[in-house]
């Protein structure tokens, strides 16, 4: 699985492609990565990515020529293409399995006030991390790069994720680590006991809890098992 960044900062991802689980999923070459600067791209002098607004107002709008043609070079008939804007779909969990599906997703990152409308045109789907407006995209994509990465074949054991927080709709249980008493706090006696089933029992009990308590819209639209519907009674 590949993703390409197109940015005006590439040196954004530095930390990012050299970090711990990233970086060693790279050198085992489980994933590509890499950015594009689109503003190689400019056909004038001065680089100019950006100009003023048709029909005046103050700030500068992203222009739609070096971002097309930088997209041109990257993308291939395999290429998923993603905006990043805040006013795009909100990313959840289940797009980041998708994306991690593909071969290649190419993420665009916006700068400055706006864009060009005309650069929507050019896309598959534009993506927000949230109801905020950040400076640019590149917070973003490295958000979905992540998100996605982490999914991916031999990036981190499969087991890891699978009872990760949204993957079933749930928030995670409660973890815990020694010691078992740290200054009057105990671990949960069940997660001591051996007895898998009873300590399966008492993660789902308690992923239905957290997830009532923080997140109830989560459970609106879930159907329960008959098992959930009485853990949840309790
Ligand atoms: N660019 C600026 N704000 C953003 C957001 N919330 N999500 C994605 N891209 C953005």
């Amino acid at each position: 699985m590949k993703i390409t960044v197109l940015t005006l900062f590439p040196e954004f991802f530095d930390s990012f492609r050299s970090t711990s689980i990233i970086a060693r999923a790279l050198a085992k070459q489980e994933i590509e990565f890499e950015t594009v600067d689109y503003r190689l791209f400019t056909k004038d002098k001065h680089n100019h990515v950006d100009d003023t607004p048709c029909g005046g107002g103050a700030g500068m709008v992203l222009m739609v020529q070096p971002i097309a043609d930088a997209l041109k070079s990257v993308r291939t008939e395999n290429s998923y293409v993603v905006l990043l804007t805040p006013q795009g779909t909100p990313f959840k969990q289940q797009m980041a399995h998708t994306y991690a599906g593909y071969d290649h997703l190419i993420l665009i990152c916006g700068h400055y006030e706006g864009f060009d409308e005309r650069i929507r045109s050019l896309v598959d789907a534009e993506v927000s991390i949230g109801d905020y407006v950040l400076t640019g995209g590149e917070i973003g994509a490295m958000a979905i790069s992540d998100a996605v990465f982490r999914l991916c074949t031999g990036v981190i054991r499969e087991a890891s994720h699978e009872d990760d927080s949204f993957e079933n709709g749930l928030l995670e249980y409660p973890q815990y680590t020694r010691p078992i008493d740290y200054e009057g706090q105990q671990v949960p006696e069940v997660l001591l006991s051996g007895h898998h089933a009873n300590i399966r029992k008492w993660r789902l009990k308690e992923s239905l809890r957290k997830t009532y308590l923080r997140r109830p819209e989560l459970l609106k639209d879930r159907v329960f098992t008959k098992e959930e519907k009485v853990l949840f009674d309790e």
